[in-house]
């Protein structure tokens, strides 16, 4: 059976306060929770050491937005992964999302070296990939992400892959207000299973979970957490609202 997942990316908002109050709000929901969806928060770094604590008490799951692809040393202003598992509750890492791809000018190779580097130090990587409006208007978008999974993954040996959450996320709809159509998703994720299958085989391609993410709101979690291959939600927007995430979560 596969994981369902409903993590919410923070990105670079909330001050600590906020942070923390919106912490608290999640946490407390989580306590009562009785279903099968792990919910991960991806708060800024600066405040992963304070999410930690609430996931030692709470459950809930803890991830970082970004990691060096670098082990250590020199490079001002990274956070290495070895400095990520020293938190003992941080279990996740996104990696490759479209907004480092576009302003911090990440590539398929470097997300590579990072991912290998997270398996390394056991913190499970979320894999971002998703084609930009231009190449969906092209009709490139299958090629594009198979060349992005290609580039980022298949590198990975059988055991490895069984430890890497994926993200679909269409660059067009981050954002936007514009979610992919359930069917659209439905589309990308049986593709993208179907990668995984060629590659690795059919135990490994039906366990790992490939999440969706891009305008999911809580009106629209519904349909797109019905198709077969979507196993759950990387939030935005919306994981900025305890009560919207949450929602989000029992959309399932
Ligand atoms: P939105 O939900 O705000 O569209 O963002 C999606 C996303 O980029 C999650 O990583």
């Amino acid at each position: 059976m596969r994981q369902k997942i409903v993590a919410g990316n923070w990105k670079m908002n909330k001050s600590f306060l906020e942070a923390e109050e919106l912490l608290d709000q999640i946490a407390e929901e989580q306590d009562s929770y009785e279903g099968d969806v792990q919910v991960i928060v991806c708060p800024p770094a600066l405040y992963l050491e304070l999410a930690s604590d609430y996931a030692e008490e709470y459950p809930l799951f803890v991830g970082a937005q970004n990691v060096s692809q670098f082990v250590k040393g020199a490079y001002t202003g990274e956070i290495s992964a070895a400095m990520l598992a020293s938190m003992d509750g941080v279990t996740h890492c996104i990696v490759g999302h479209s907004e480092r791809r576009k302003y911090f000018g990440e590539t398929d190779k470097i997300i590579a070296e990072k991912i290998k580097i997270l398996l390394s130090f056991e913190i499970t990587p979320i894999y971002c990939c998703g084609e930009t409006l231009e190449q969906r208007k092209k009709g490139v978008h299958l090629e594009t992400v198979s060349d992005q999974i290609e580039e980022a993954l298949f590198h990975l040996s059988n055991e490895e892959i069984e430890n890497i959450v994926i993200a679909y996320e269409p660059v067009w709809a981050i954002g936007t207000g514009e979610n992919a159509m359930p069917e659209q998703a439905q589309e990308m994720h049986d593709y993208i299973r179907r990668l995984l299958l060629d590659k690795y085989g059919n135990e490994e391609a039906n366990n790992i979970s490939i999440l969706y993410g891009g305008s999911v709101n809580p009106e629209n979690a519904k349909n797109i957490f019905a198709m077969p291959d979507v196993d759950g939600g990387l939030i935005g927007g919306a994981s900025l609202n305890a009560a919207d995430f949450l929602a989000i979560r029992d959309a399932f």
